[in-house]
């Protein structure tokens, strides 16, 4: 059989996957099983994740995320998570992970379970699949439980954490109440990143920017400012684009609809992740199939998209030159 497209390019670099949004539902109900622990509403008849809209969605990840207790239950899932990053042809992947739900933004707690995920991350690289981690404050929650997570972030800045970062409802909160959290985070030579511009418009996004963000987590609602599309052009920001994520939750009606062909053809540096894969019924090459039927991508755009990743990448020198 000739090969299929999906199978170019060989090496894929991942920059957006949030850890507990990467945990397969089998993943989560064996977890439940063995704590017997009910998880009502998680899940839809068919033993999928259930939801219907992006409030929905968050219920629904941080209902999963509860059966999550402990270094050993993160170890296991970066272990399961790596396995199918590498079967995506991933050979360097940055995982979103919140101290929030690694012991409660705990400092002591969250430097057991990062121990128990460095250790996987180690001999991960081992077998050829490179990780990092990026901690990542939680919009929704609260800007002082977003301080204790980036102190967090700080303090164990330097190993497998490199990164800065906040998910969660955009809308809610100003992000200027986030300003010392990133700062804290940039002195500790993190690299930031924030969620932007994908239920907000072009102003959530110039204000991530503000927040000293290099890379922007969606950032594709930025289409809708041409002022906003040249500087982010102008100043080298590189957008985590997660397609199939926006159409399942309905930023975006269709992949025709979707911005990031046109974001690309403006030369702003687009990067292709899957965000929460279980959650939006995705795997990477299903995304890189798509963006090869829909936008006749090939080659030559996967090659781009995987060189502006690896510049991008939050790591040292020397392992960003391997990736590219
Ligand atoms: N956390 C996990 N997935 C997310 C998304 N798509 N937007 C905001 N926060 C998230
Ligand atoms: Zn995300």
């Amino acid at each position: 059989r000739p090969p299929t497209r999906s199978q170019l390019p060989v090496k894929k670099i991942e920059l957006h996957l949030h850890l507990e949004g990467a945990a397969p539902p089998d993943f989560i109900r064996s977890l439940a099983g063995e704590k017997r622990l009910t998880l009502d509403g998680v899940f839809d008849d068919r033993g999928a994740y259930a939801y219907d809209d992006f409030a929905g969605f968050l219920r629904c990840y941080e209902g999963a995320t509860r059966v999550l207790q402990g270094p050993r239950d993160y170890a296991r899932l970066l272990a399961e998570v790596l396995d199918r990053c590498a079967e995506e042809g991933v050979i360097y992947v940055e995982l979103f992970v919140s101290p929030e739900f690694c012991g409660g933004g705990d400092l002591s707690a969250w430097r057991d379970h990062l121990a128990a995920m460095t250790e996987v991350a180690d001999a991960a690289r081992r077998d050829g699949i490179d990780s990092r981690g990026i901690v990542t404050a939680i919009r929704h929650f609260d800007p002082d439980r977003a301080r204790r997570s980036a102190i967090c972030a700080a303090e164990t800045a330097g190993g497998w954490i490199t990164g800065f970062g906040m998910g969660g409802a955009e809308q809610v909160h100003k992000p200027t109440d986030f300003a010392w959290s990133f700062d804290c985070a940039a002195e500790a030579g993190l690299g930031l990143t924030c969620h932007a511009g994908e239920w907000g418009g072009p102003d959530s996004v110039r204000q991530a920017l503000d927040l000293g963000c290099t890379r922007i987590g969606h950032g594709v609602r930025a289409i809708e400012d041409p002022a906003l599309v040249r500087d982010l052009v102008e100043r080298n920001i590189t957008l985590e684009v997660c397609p199939g994520s926006n159409i399942a939750l309905g930023v975006y009606p269709s992949w025709d609809a979707h911005p990031i062909a046109r974001l690309a053809d403006a030369g702003v540096r687009v990067t292709v992740s899957t965000d929460d894969p279980p959650f939006f019924h995705t795997t990477l090459r299903a995304e890189y199939d798509r963006l090869a039927s829909t936008f006749d991508w090939g080659d030559t755009e996967f090659r781009q998209i995987n060189l502006w990743a690896a510049e991008a990448a939050f790591c040292d020198a020397a392992t960003r030159d391997r990736l590219k």
